[in-house]
């Protein structure tokens, strides 16, 4: 069997920033992981959903730009697709906590800019844009500007734009940390569907216990200060996965296991469970 190809490397990564009165912050100490390219489940290959769980502060959204290729480590490597990162491209998706639409264009407007970007034909743009407003639930708001609406809608929007450059890693930081409970848990099932259809990796950063058990199938749990990944917890639940998952009692153990490593961790006290 040939050796599987690396999705996303990360080798010996720091970077330590100095804070506005003078301070050295470690935001990232040695970081090391490697993420494989399309693992098998059920028989067909598709991308892993790994989460980045920590407190405030631990590095997450650090972790994630440098794979972004919007910052750069000080020490160590960061390759996707095995070749080095040295900027954005387009074989990786952000999402972000913040809408990042364009309040300028429509919903359909939206989805189907990084395409127009790229050059693809006005045909092809119009199917893309036609099947992910159905994927993520926009129907009949294609004509809609992104101010109008809720929170969840515009997430949805998010989503699909970054869908539509069909990019083989999706970097989501916090993507539903500003939603209600209700819109949230209704965004991670979607999420988790639109997954299924792709073979993106997606890596995902949240500081909800329970948001990460529900969704991964690996978990890095990481500490501040500095920020480090002190343990990888593999999620054993099978897909597809719905939310009665959330009722069953090895949920719970899990959950709980996870928390109480985040407790025992430095820089704790910022971590919540949702139940
Ligand atoms: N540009 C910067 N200049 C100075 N310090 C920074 C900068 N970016 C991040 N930091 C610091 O690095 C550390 C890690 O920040 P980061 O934003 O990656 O944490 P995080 O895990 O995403 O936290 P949160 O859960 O609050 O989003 C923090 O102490 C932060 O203050
Ligand atoms: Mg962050």
């Amino acid at each position: 069997m040939e050796p599987k190809k690396s999705k996303i490397t990360v080798r010996k990564v720091s970077r330590t920033f100095i804070s506005a009165d003078g301070a050295k912050v470690d935001a990232l100490e040695n970081i090391n992981f490697e993420i494989e390219d399309a693992y098998s489940r059920e028989g067909r290959d598709t991308g892993e959903f790994r989460v980045l769980l920590g407190p405030s502060g631990c590095g997450k959204s650090t972790l994630l730009r440098l794979i972004a290729g919007l910052d750069q480590a000080d020490t160590g490597e960061v390759l996707v697709n095995e070749q080095p990162v040295h900027g954005p491209g387009k074989d990786r998706g952000m999402v972000f906590q913040k809408y990042t639409s364009f309040p300028w264009l429509t919903v359909a407007g939206n989805i189907a800019y990084g395409m127009k970007i790229n050059g693809v034909p006005e045909q092809k743009r119009k199917e893309t844009v036609a099947q992910l407003v159905q994927d993520v639930g926009l129907s009949g708001f294609e004509n809609s500007y992104p101010e109008t609406l809720s929170g969840g809608m515009q997430q949805r929007v998010a989503i699909a734009r970054t869908l539509a450059l069909r990019p083989s890693v999706i970097l989501m930081d916090e993507p539903f940390g500003a939603l209600d409970a209700q819109t949230r848990s209704e965004m991670q099932q979607l999420l988790l569907k639109v997954w299924d259809e792709t073979a993106s990796t997606i890596l995902f950063v949240t500081h909800d216990v329970e948001e990460a058990v529900y969704l991964a199938d690996r978990i890095f749990i990481m500490s501040a200060h500095p920020g480090t990944i002190i343990e990888d917890v593999q999620v054993p639940f099978e897909r597809p996965r719905d939310l009665s998952l959330k009722e069953r009692n090895e949920f719970h153990e899990l959950q709980n296991y996870v928390l109480g490593r985040l407790r025992r961790a430095p820089g704790n006290g910022q971590v919540r469970v949702s139940v």
